[in-house]
């Protein structure tokens, strides 16, 4: 199936994202659990991770991170909110309606909450298409918000983080047009989750590396069986990135491994021989470009990949008309790999300035602070509480009262 090109198309439209009020250098952790620093800046490829204020949690990150998007479009033509996140606050209602309700969207909107580890707002974002090729005339807000974290001391510590993806889907987008074709894999595998009764997750590191690997091979080789495109025909690869490493590890085992048949029903996986395709300087030209944020911020679960491609469009100029491809991994595990156009003029539609600004006003705390805010922030019992102010974001998390959770804007 090649990508349908007489339909209108559909896709991102404008995307923002916001993060934390405060930061922890990996430099900081490094000297606390007594590692190299160069495992956690090389070996993982992370610089520091998000850490939310004590105020801040995945409604305040959404609601940052989606209020400049209505700011230019306005509100009237959203019907559908679409949150996606594996750190919900609450088992009935959707984040999104607090959401909704912050940035004043119209009640003519269905706003719904969906679940999958990290996978799930790759899944919204397919669930928008629809909605959009049946009425091209409506948008879609698409919220990716989470906050990783795992027990002090963890193998997982040092790949925490947290930040929120905002996009508006629609048709005859600005920025991305998304394919029709994408391939999926779906595997029930405990290789990381969170039971109801816990903060932080629980994982399987290794097993977690290698699901990660299977599902983009197996969501690869779906996606060709139906006719995508071949590796190399893509300018740039937009991983999940739990951290940035594993977008390395992921991109040399697909070019590894995904041997599958193309189109014309011959084996490959690029055009040329694929000897040189492990090469060093082949995986920094497909990959380098969309991991800034994400070294910097840390997982941010189900927005990571939507980083990603933020950080690929602000760091190359030169991707207008050209394929890129979005790999989502959620374990547990489901994976899909699908790819877009980069529409033309996109780079009048970005927020390169406002992103660069999300990540530099982050305070750097020490790590008594830092293990402070990380036991704070476990609203596990049902007292009311009023919640003093930290974060200098638009949106807070003001106070717990009578169960319900009291939003306020600080603008
Ligand atoms: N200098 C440079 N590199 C060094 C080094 C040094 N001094 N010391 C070690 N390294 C390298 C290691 O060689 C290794 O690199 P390779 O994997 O390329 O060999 C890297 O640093 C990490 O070292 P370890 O494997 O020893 O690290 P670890 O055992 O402490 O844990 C981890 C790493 C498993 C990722 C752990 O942080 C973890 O469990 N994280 C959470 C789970 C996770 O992120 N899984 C990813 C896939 S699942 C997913 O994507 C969903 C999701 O979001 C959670």
């Amino acid at each position: 199936m090649t990508p349908n090109t007489t339909e209108r198309p559909i896709g991102i439209d404008d995307l923002s994202f916001s993060t934390t009020h405060y930061r922890l250098d990996q430099d900081v952790l490094a000297s606390r659990l007594g590692v190299d620093a160069a495992k956690l800046h090389t070996g993982l490829g992370q610089d520091a991770f998000s850490v939310p204020a004590t105020d801040e949690d995945i409604v305040t990150m959404a609601a940052t991170a989606a209020q400049p998007i209505i700011a230019r479009h306005g509100p009237e033509r959203i019907r559908t909110i679409l949150f996606a996140t594996e750190t919900g606050v609450d088992q009935s209602k959707a984040a999104g309606l607090y959401v909704h309700g912050l940035l004043g969207l119209p009640a003519t909107c269905r706003v719904v909450e969906l679940k999958q580890a990290c996978y799930s707002a790759t899944a919204a974002l397919q669930f928008a298409t629809a909605l959009i090729a049946r009425d091209p005339g409506q948008q879609v807000l698409v919220l990716a918000s989470d906050i990783a974290k795992y027990q002090l001391g963890s193998e997982g510590e040092p790949t925490q983080g947290a930040a929120a993806a905002a996009m508006l889907v629609t048709a005859d987008p600005a920025v991305l047009r998304i394919d029709p074709c994408s391939g999926v894999y779906s595997e029930d595998i405990s290789d990381f989750w969170r039971p109801n009764y816990r903060t932080e997750a629980v994982v399987d590191g290794k097993l977690s590396i290698d699901a990660y690997k299977r599902a983009t091979r197996e969501a690869f080789a779906d996606y060709q069986r139906r006719g995508g495109r071949y590796l190399d025909q893509f300018a740039a690869f937009c991983y999940h990135q739990p951290f940035t490493k594993m977008a390395y590890k992921a991109h040399r085992h697909l070019l590894e491994h995904a041997g599958t048949p193309g189109p014309d029903g011959d084996s490959r996986t690029t055009t040329d021989a694929s000897d040189s395709a492990t090469d060093a300087a082949d995986l920094d030209a497909a990959l380098a470009a969309t991991t800034h944020y994400n070294r910097a911020i840390g997982n941010s679960y189900t927005a990571s990949a939507y980083l990603a491609l933020a950080s690929l469009l602000d760091h190359r100029k030169d991707l207008a008309d050209q394929p890129i491809a979005v790999i989502s991994y959620g374990s547990g595990a489901v994976a899909e790999f699908f790819g877009g156009t980069v529409v033309p003029g996109y780079r009048d539609h970005l927020r390169t300035t406002a992103n660069a600004h999300a990540i530099a006003r982050r305070q750097p705390i020490d790590y008594q602070h830092y293990q402070r805010l990380h036991h704070e922030s476990d609203l596990t019992d049902d007292a009311d509480r009023k919640i003093e102010q930290q974060t200098t974001a638009p949106y807070r998390l003001a106070a717990i009262a009578d169960h319900q959770r009291i939003y306020e804007a600080t603008i």
